[in-house]
């Protein structure tokens, strides 16, 4: 049997970006770890025989790997228990359901034009979910590749994100988004979406702007009783909002 990893795999800590339309601090790095993910993933991820190139008037062929592709499977599972040990991701996304993470490759001239992710999405294991946030996991390194940036739009302006191999971004999955075209180099990425408990993203970037302003003030004040009370609130805020 296929095994990406014969010695166990290797614990990944994933640096998170977490972008959501209504907060200007767009790029918001709290977990600074490092991973050795690119060296892990690149060289494992073996673009298997069914890999298909993806063809439509908006992109031109990206390489795929097989949703139920081993490789896949089994570097998607890696992703996965990162995300469950990054409480940033919990606080920015709450997630309700993940979808299997998928991985793809763009070559020198490869592109995906301008569009909105598809709002429900299934997969070949029969996961089925609403996609409320997107995520891209930079896996090659930036210097590897030319082009490849992932642009996404909203009221606010236009945001160019191109990050080191390891990191990741999330965003409303509501965004109008493009990859830029490669000019140099292959860029291999992992992209999947959540199904959030909280479905409206403005409610949910008020949440986030909350728990991240509960853990300053903890961390500031440890004994300050506003801590307690302003928890309170946000619990009872998710109570009301959240589907589970
Ligand atoms: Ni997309």
């Amino acid at each position: 049997m296929f095994s990406a990893f014969p010695e166990g795999p290797p614990a990944l800590a994933l640096s998170i970006y977490v972008y959501l339309t209504d907060t200007s601090d767009v790029n918001r790095k709290v977990n600074p770890d490092q991973c050795a993910l690119r060296s892990v993933m690149e060289s494992r991820l073996g673009w298997p025989p069914g890999t298909t190139g993806h063809q439509s008037a908006q992109v031109k062929t990206i390489f795929s790997c097989p949703e139920n592709a081993p490789e896949a499977r089994e570097l998607g599972s890696m992703v996965l228990e990162a995300l469950g040990r990054s409480n940033l991701f919990m606080s920015a996304v709450l997630p309700k359901q993940v979808f299997p993470p998928l991985f793809n490759r763009y070559d020198a001239g490869m592109t995906f034009g301008a569009h909105v992710d598809n709002s429900i999405r299934s997969h070949a294991s029969g996961v089925r979910i609403r996609t409320d946030v997107s995520s891209t996991l930079f896996i090659s390194n930036p210097e590897d590749y030319d082009g490849g940036e992932l642009v996404v739009e909203d009221t606010y302006g236009t945001h160019s994100v191109k990050l080191p191999a390891g990191d990741m971004i999330v965003y409303p999955a509501t965004s109008l988004h493009n990859v830029t075209p490669i000019t140099r180099g292959s860029r291999i990425a992992s992209f999947f979406w959540t199904q959030s408990m909280i479905r409206d993203e403005s409610k949910r970037s008020l949440l986030f702007d909350m728990d991240m302003a509960i853990i300053k003030l903890a961390r500031d004040h440890p004994q300050h009783p506003s801590a307690v009370e302003l928890t309170s609130v946000y619990h009872n805020l998710l109570r009301q909002w959240a589907e589970v």
